[in-house]
Order: structure tokens, then C-alpha cells, then sequence
């Protein structure tokens, strides 16, 4: 090969994955990271990235050299020469990729097993998706102690391992918040498990990522990640306002429940539009000839028993009877009461 073809050659590649490297590197495919595990993935994407640039430099380099230099006249319609078999070719194509991609089996396998690993003493969160809501249950303060926590808003204190144990009520729902980068299903019947190290304060949303039904999109929770002293705080005013298992007081049951991911309801400041809107439940209880109380209960208890004008059945789980203690369920029914004629 002559050294002009060589240049020639090496100035293409060098084009082409300076182009690939400013997209990759200017378009923010990933959310910025804020956790540990989020950190290693992103690893593992910037290493296959690189590997990538590396081959599209090469493989363009070569197509537009071919494409310039062997260009045939336009009036030029004889075939090429035949090429048969060249095996100094087929073995470096075939072990290049095969060294590349078992560097990236193994580099993904480490991170895996890293992003699987919660440590020693990681703080255990307990998650129950249900449609279409997120329900977070923290550990009590003392072994044996009768004060655990739940509540619809995950809260993670900083740069500690925490090990979530995901249940499902119902159908597959999935956890993922993007910017943690973990993700795992709650499969209904077993327990699956997802690691976490945040290392970043702030807001973020989980989202469920695995179709659950008509209310799968608004299926979404806070997060907040807070210093230890705010996390310690935040489980102080929990247990001081709702005592043991969440609490009784209606407003903390909407929260924890998850009523507002799928009804309106101004008291609560929802505005949820899956299920009917619960604003004006007295000339609904009305038009179904009981009291008010009687049919707030009836609809949370067996939601299939009278489906608004305009709603499906079968939408709303059946199954707060069960999750609900009756404390708990006579607090929201009376929060529900209560509410009525705020909305407008
Ligand atoms: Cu739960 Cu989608």
C-alpha cells in the first residue's frame, strides 16, 4: 500500500470518530448520575461507547476511501475480479470482535455483581406496588420495635447502601429511577431485590416502566435523597404523625395508599384523572340512594359494586379491605367525608 493511501486513510477515520466522539459526548444520552451504581453503569456504556468510535472510525474510513479511489467510469459495466478466501482477514474479523466483546461481557459481569452487592449493613426499605401506586415500608427503630414506617414518598438518606425488597399486589410493575440506574420488576407472588447508593441530594421521580394497565403512566413516586439528619427527621415526623404501620389519619392513608395517582381531590391537592374525581361524592352517594360514609366505604372496599358513568370496571384493585387495617380505612372514609364541597 502506498503511503498517500495510508494518510489518506487515516485522515477519514480520524474525521469520522472525532464526529462520532462530539455526539457522544454533546448529546446527554444518560440523566447525570446520582448513585454508585449509576456511576458503574455509566462506566460500562462509555467503554462500549468507545469501542464502537473506534470501529465506525476504521469501517467509514474505509468505505469512503473504496467509495473514492475504486469508483468505476460511469460507462464501465464489467465485474469485478473474483477474490476467494483470504485467511489472514478471516481470522483477525473474527478474533478482533470476539476479544472486544468478551471484554465487555467481562467488564459488564463485574459491574453486576458490584451493582448487586448492598454490603454489609445496607438500610432495608420494603416497596409493594399495587396499581397504580408506590408504597415505601422503613424499618422500625429498634429491633422489635413497633414503630416501622410507611408512606407513598421514598426517602434515602446520602452515600448509604440501601437494599429495597420489591412486592407487587397485583400485576408486573417495574422500579426505575433513571438517574439511580437500577431497575427490577415487582413480580407478584416473589421478591425481588434492587441496591441503591445515592450520592447526590435532590428530587427525583420513580417511574413504573412495565405496562400495569389504565393508569400505568401516572404510576410515579418522589424521591427525595436527603443528609442522615433530614432521613432521621423525616422518620421522626412520620411516626409522630401516623404511629405505628403508617397511621390512621385519613390524609396520610390517601398519601400512602396512593389515591392521588389515580383521583382528583382537592383536599389533597391531586388532580389525577384515571379513576372518577372525588370532589363531589354527595351527589354520587345521591344518585346511588345510600349515605355519603356508606358509599365512600363501598367504593374503596369493592370498587366494582357501582362504577361511575364513564369509568371501566376492574380498573381500581379490589384489594384494600386486606392492605388497609379497618383504623385505616375508617380514617380515609372520614377524610374522604370530610372533604366534600371543598373541591368546587
Ligand atoms: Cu405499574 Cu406500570
Amino acid at each position: 500500500m502506498r503511503r498517500g493511501s495510508l494518510v489518506r486513510l487515516v485522515v477519514y477515520g480520524v474525521l469520522s470518530g472525532v464526529v462520532a466522539s462530539i455526539i457522544a459526548v454533546l448529546v446527554p444520552w444518560l440523566p447525570t448520575s446520582a448513585s454508585e451504581e449509576m456511576d458503574r453503569i455509566e462506566f460500562v456504556f462509555w467503554f462500549t461507547t468507545v469501542i464502537c468510535i473506534a470501529i465506525w472510525a476504521l469501517v467509514s474510513a474505509v468505505i469512503v476511501y473504496a467509495v473514492l479511489k475504486f469508483r468505476a467510469a460511469p460507462d464501465d459495466d464489467t465485474d469485478g475480479p473474483p477474490i476467494h478466501g483470504h485467511t489472514g482477514i478471516e481470522i483477525v474479523w473474527t478474533a478482533v470482535p470476539a476479544v472486544l466483546v468478551t471484554a465487555i461481557s467481562i467488564v459488564s459481569a463485574i459491574v453486576l455483581a458490584k451493582n448487586d452487592d448492598a454490603g454489609d449493613n445496607p438500610l432495608r426499605i420494603a416497596v409493594t406496588a399495587q396499581q397504580f401506586a408506590w408504597r415505601f415500608e422503613y424499618p422500625a427503630s429498634a429491633e422489635g420495635a413497633d414503630d416501622a414506617v410507611t408512606a407513598g414518598e421514598l426517602v434515602l438518606p446520602v452515600n448509604q447502601s440501601v437494599k429495597l425488597t420489591l412486592h407487587s399486589l397485583d400485576v408486573i410493575h417495574s422500579f426505575w429511577v433513571p438517574e439511580f440506574g437500577q431497575k427490577s420488576d415487582a413480580v407478584p407472588g416473589i421478591e425481588t431485590t434492587l441496591v441503591i447508593t445515592p450520592t447526590r441530594l435532590g428530587s427525583y421521580s420513580l417511574a413504573c416502566t412495565e405496562l400495569c394497565g389504565l393508569g400505568h403512566s401516572t404510576m410515579r413516586a418522589a424521591v427525595e435523597v436527603v443528609s442522615q439528619e433530614d432521613y432521621d427527621a423525616f422518620l421522626a415526623a412520620e411516626r409522630e404523625g401516623g404511629g405505628g404501620g403508617g397511621g390512621d389519619d385519613g390524609e396520610a392513608v390517601f398519601a400512602s395508599a396512593g389515591c392521588g395517582a389515580c383521583h382528583a381531590f382537592a383536599p389533597a391537592g391531586s388532580d389525577a384523572e384515571v379513576g372518577p374525581g372525588l370532589d363531589d361524592l354527595a351527589g354520587a352517594a345521591e344518585g346511588a340512594g345510600v349515605s355519603l360514609e356508606e358509599f365512600v366505604r363501598q367504593s374503596i372496599v369493592d370498587p366494582n359494586a357501582r362504577v361511575a358513568e364513564g369509568y371501566q370496571p376492574d380498573v381500581m384493585p379490589d384489594t384494600y379491605e386486606n392492605t388497609l387495617s379497618d383504623e385505616q380505612l375508617d380514617g380515609l372514609v372520614q377524610y374522604l367525608v370530610d372533604g366534600q364541597g371543598n373541591g368546587g
